[in-house]
């Protein structure tokens, strides 16, 4: 495996950061241990998480269209592999030289690297453990192959639009001038049906946001107390995001290191923004950082889209 991962010490600075801003933030990337991982592998197989089950149904129907337009003899890396159901779609039809899937989550990474050999034994897999919000190394091993950039499941909507088209323009530094990027995006639709994706009857999502509480308590040795804490998620249609929370139960303090954090009862943490676009939205973005579109493909309903960009010359 090539690990990039940055050490533990600035994983404190940033939860230290984000916690003494006036309002209280988490970035999302912690979400992700072992059982985030797996809990959000449940929400994608929730009924009110359409996402999912829609990018693959585009995948069903476009994938074949998708790897004639790129061809033979590439390297696919993807941001996020998370577990490997949309990838093991694609490298069946591309078939590509080598697969590079990039994930902060270690263990999760390894094990579904070990799943995709066996299935795919010709395949060069290079699992690269790194915190793709920062530039990074490929493996040496892929540097002469053309890249094809792989980031589904809309998480670019992670991002802030302004850092959405910084990341962007990093993807086009790290794969180079003949890259290409296959990417989803989830698209403006009624606040009903995008809160109820978030706010699952099951609670899996609530369980996800909290678990958020459960890795950083165990990676840092500090007592947080998920039942202090309650998951909220709504549509901010000013800004055109679904934001989670954490909402503070009751009054207590938590020991970072050399600093003592008050959450006060009422006040949030926000902990994740899922930006919505609409397709010539995204676009504008897209082309600013350095990308132009050669295909779309959505679902009937138009609720999500499938791009594939190039680098624009
Ligand atoms: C929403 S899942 C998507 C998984 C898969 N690509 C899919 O669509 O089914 C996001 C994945 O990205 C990883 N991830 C999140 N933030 C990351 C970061 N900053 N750097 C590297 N990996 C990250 C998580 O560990 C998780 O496996």
């Amino acid at each position: 495996m090539f690990d990039r991962k940055p050490p533990a010490t600035d994983v404190e600075a940033e939860v230290i950061e984000g916690l003494s801003e006036t309002r209280k933030r988490l970035p999302p990337k912690f979400f992700y241990d072992e059982a985030g991982s797996k809990l959000f592998e449940s929400i994608t197989m929730l009924p009110e998480y359409y996402l999912t089950r829609t990018e693959l149904e585009i995948f069903e129907r476009y994938l074949e269209v998708m790897a004639s337009s790129i061809g033979p003899g590439v390297c696919v890396v993807e941001y996020g592999s998370g577990s490997n159901l949309k990838i093991r779609k694609l490298l069946e039809q591309v078939r590509p030289l080598a697969y590079v899937p990039v994930d902060i989550s270690r263990e999760h990474l390894i094990d579904s690297a070990v799943d995709l050999a066996a299935d795919f034994p010709e395949l060069q897999i290079y699992p690269t453990c790194a915190d793709f919000t920062g530039a990074f190394a490929l493996p040496a091993p892929v540097a002469h192959l053309p890249k094809v950039g792989f980031f589904p499941g809309s998480s670019i909507g992670n991002f802030q639009p302004d850092d959405a088209e910084a990341f962007l323009a990093q993807v086009r530094e790290t794969l180079g001038v003949d890259a290409r990027l296959i990417i989803g995006v989830d698209l403006k639709k009624s606040p009903e049906i995008l809160e109820a994706a978030y706010n699952d009857a099951r609670g899996i999502t609530a369980d996800f946001n909290l678990n958020l509480l459960t890795h950083l308590a165990a990676v840092l040795g500090v007592q947080f107390v998920p039942a202090r804490f309650r998951h909220r998620a709504i549509y901010n249609s000013e800004i055109g995001a679904v934001q989670m929370f954490l909402d503070v139960v009751d009054t207590h303090e938590v020991e970072i290191g050399e600093v003592q954090i008050r959450f006060e009862s009422g006040e949030s943490v926000h902990t994740e923004n899922s930006f919505k676009y609409e397709p010539e939205e995204f676009l504008r973005l897209a082309t600013r950082a350095g990308f132009r579109e050669t295909g779309r493909w959505t679902d009937p309903q138009d609720r999500f889209a499938v791009f594939l960009l190039e680098v624009s010359a």
